[in-house]
């Protein structure tokens, strides 16, 4: 990825898709230096880069800045040196959006304009001569800005209708990003990817939260009645896929990163419980999330005319995510700690209280054979 893109500005870097992002990059020694400036919130964390940290050649070409992207005296040296930002930044839960919505516009609207400004100022300093180029901003948006696609599948120019915090609040940021190329010329472009797994994804999400839960022996609780549909997108794949939008992407232009698997939520803890060789009598339904949106799905025909290929089919991603866990109980045990016991009791002790147990719940009437 060196030339264009040689000095990279990684926003949200510590997390889930961040970190692997990073990690993928520079462990291909290519030359690639990266900057990561991330928060450390609940979700951010350094031990998901610890691979790049251990290795002296790595280490050489990667920075940490622990920061706000909101943060404009932080954001503006950092814009000044990177050919191309590259932001993950967020607060990512869907359930906490709904506990405690604010923090997700401060970072997701105002966080993304302040990126957004230093990127204008950098492209004034192109223009002006003092730099070489201006600099690409790529914006992680989500499927969720669709709202829920109860038939058929998402392309781009669709009708963006987000129902939750955390939606809307992705949606007005990458509205503005594309504001940013429309009214100033920036270099923009924009990823929608789908519900992604895999290694490093904090246990507050269903996947981790599940196979964790299973390793402990402790109820799943399955929201509703657990028929809700996911595309799901190994976390190499999306990776890769913002990688080749930043490289590939024509700017202004907005691209879905969609999984290969659509499965409901039950079929999802079926297959796992089966991997885990744990009991299917561990599944509680418990009351549902408000507004939940009953389907993802996104056409990814844009992308894969862009080149783009999905590599991981789901059984795969889920055997490695679910050996990862296991062979990783310090990283997934250190996080469900300290203030993991009252988001956790916040979240799920009434539900869990008033739950059923699922073996006495209709069967589902596809894709979730033999779960009961
Ligand atoms: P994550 O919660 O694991 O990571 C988010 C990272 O951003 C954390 O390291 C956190 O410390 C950091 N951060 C939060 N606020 C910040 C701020 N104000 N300034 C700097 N850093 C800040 O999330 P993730 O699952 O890795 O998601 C990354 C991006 O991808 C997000 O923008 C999310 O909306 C998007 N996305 C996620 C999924 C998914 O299924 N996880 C799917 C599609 C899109
Ligand atoms: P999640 O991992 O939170 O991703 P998103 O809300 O972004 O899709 O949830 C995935 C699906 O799993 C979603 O339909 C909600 C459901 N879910 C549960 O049934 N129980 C849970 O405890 C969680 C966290 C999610």
């Amino acid at each position: 990825m060196t030339g264009r893109f040689g000095r990279l500005l990684v926003t949200g870097g510590a997390g889930f898709i961040g970190s692997c992002f990073v990690r993928d990059i520079l462990a291909r020694r290519d030359g690639t230096r990266i900057t990561v400036l991330d928060k450390l919130t609940y979700a951010g964390n350094q031990a998901n880069l610890a691979s790049v940290t251990q290795d002296a050649e790595q280490a050489r070409r990667f920075e940490f800045v622990q920061g706000d992207i909101a943060d404009a005296a932080v954001v503006a040296p950092l814009a000044s040196a990177a050919d191309a930002i590259v932001n993950f930044a967020a607060e990512s839960h869907v359930d906490r959006s709904i506990l405690d919505p604010e923090a997700f516009l401060r970072t997701g609207v105002i966080g993304v304009h302040v990126l957004l400004a230093a990127c204008r100022r950098e492209a004034e300093a192109a223009a002006a001569g003092r730099r070489p180029a201006a600099p690409r901003l790529l914006q992680v948006s989500t499927d969720e800005v669709y709202g829920s696609v109860d038939e058929g599948h998402a392309s781009e120019d669709a009708p963006l209708r987000p129902r939750s915090p955390y939606s809307a609040a992705k949606a007005a940021g990458e509205l503005l990003a594309r504001s940013y190329h429309v009214t100033y010329g920036l270099d923009v472009v924009v990823t929608r990817g789908s519900n992604t797994f895999g290694p490093f994804h904090h246990p507050e999400k269903l996947i981790p939260l599940f196979i964790t839960n299973a390793l402990d022996d402790r109820e799943l609780p399955l929201y509703g009645d657990g028929l809700q549909r996911r595309d799901w997108l190994y976390v190499g794949d999306h990776a890769g896929a913002v990688e080749h939008v930043l490289r590939n992407g024509v700017a202004g232009e907005v691209y879905n990163v969609p999984g290969n698997r659509e499965l409901p939520n039950r079929e999802v803890v079926r297959l796992l419980l089966e991997h885990l060789g744990k009991p299917w009598s561990l599944v509680r339904h418990v009351e549902d999330r408000p507004g939940h949106d009953r389907r993802y799905a996104m056409d990814g025909s844009k992308l894969a005319g862009l080149g783009w290929r999905n590599r991981t089919p789901f059984e795969t991603g889920l055997t490695q995510t679910i050996d990862w866990f296991r062979a990783n109980e310090p990283w997934w045990r250190a996080i469900r700690s300290g203030d993991w016991d009252a988001y956790y009791e916040r979240q799920y002790a009434s539900r869990l209280a008033h739950g059923v147990a699922a073996a006495t719940v209709t069967r589902p009437e596809s894709g979730a054979s033999g779960a009961t």
